[in-house]
């Protein structure tokens, strides 16, 4: 059995755990801590740290460590952020978490760690073709997968839609700030999803994040053609997709 530590570094909440990457699930109970308010690197890295020690017992001293960030990863280096403290925009994060932790430690993030779990155990396991996640929460992460292989970086919660953009409308924070009801956030994700098929045609639209868990108030509200369901692994897909690219990396 091989484990590797997950950790999810999110808007509200830091959170890890041990995965089991045969079974694709958590081997130890999820531990979260909550995202320090000024969330700067030196800040958010001491929570890391905690949740690295308070599996301690659990993992090996060299065991690999998968971290997801809410923006894109060139290469171990974070160019821009939308939805963490600037300090992160331009931080070699790599060398500065394995610095840190003393371990190898794999960057990557938030939303292709999540299609690639999604894709290896969860909603797109075994579909051909292209799969698009989007993860549905303070901003919009997305990952473009086709026949399991990962263009990394994408950014397409940014695109513009309507003149706005598209994360500033449709994410789950727009949502709460604007109090939508599920049918009024609807009309916006329909916007959004069908600029998407449009762009891009994919096979599949698997739609994450913990928003996901309502899928039922929503996802039968949009009209496209292209199939889109939940995302299986809801909050934990972060976490087990920066375990498993940890592991193909080591
Ligand atoms: C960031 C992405 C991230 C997404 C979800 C966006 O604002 O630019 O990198 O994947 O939010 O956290």
């Amino acid at each position: 059995m091989s484990i590797v530590l997950g950790i999810d570094i999110g808007g509200s909440g830091v959170k890890g755990a041990p995965v089991d990457l045969d079974k694709g699930e958590f081997a130890a109970e999820r531990f979260r801590i909550e995202t320090p308010e000024e969330s700067t690197p030196e800040a958010v890295a001491t929570v890391v740290a905690e949740i690295v020690e308070h599996f301690a017992d659990q993992i090996g001293k060299d065991t690999p460590i998968g971290i997801t960030v809410p923006a894109p990863v060139r290469h171990g280096r974070i160019p821009m952020i939308a939805n963490l403290h600037a300090d992160w925009k331009g931080l070699e994060a790599e060398a500065f978490f394995s610095e840190r932790l003393g371990r190898p430690v794999t960057v990557v993030n938030d939303a292709d760690a999540a299609g690639i779990a999604e894709v290896h155990y969860g909603a797109a396991k075994d579909t051909e073709g292209v799969v698009i996640l989007t993860t549905l929460g303070t901003g919009i992460g997305t990952a473009v997968i086709n026949d399991g292989v990962l263009l990394p970086n994408t950014e397409l919660g940014h695109i513009e839609v309507d003149g706005h953009d598209a994360e500033s409308r449709a994410a789950k924070s727009a949502k709460e700030r604007e109090d939508l009801s599920y049918k009024e956030w609807a009309v916006r994700l329909q916007r959004y999803y069908e600029t998407m098929q449009m762009l891009f045609w994919p096979d599949l639209f698997v739609v994450g994040g913990g928003v996901s868990k309502k899928h039922e108030k929503f996802l039968p509200l949009l009209d496209l053609e292209t199939p889109i369901v939940p995302a299986a692994l809801l909050n934990s897909a972060g976490i087990i997709g920066a375990a498993r690219m940890a592991a193909d990396r080591a």
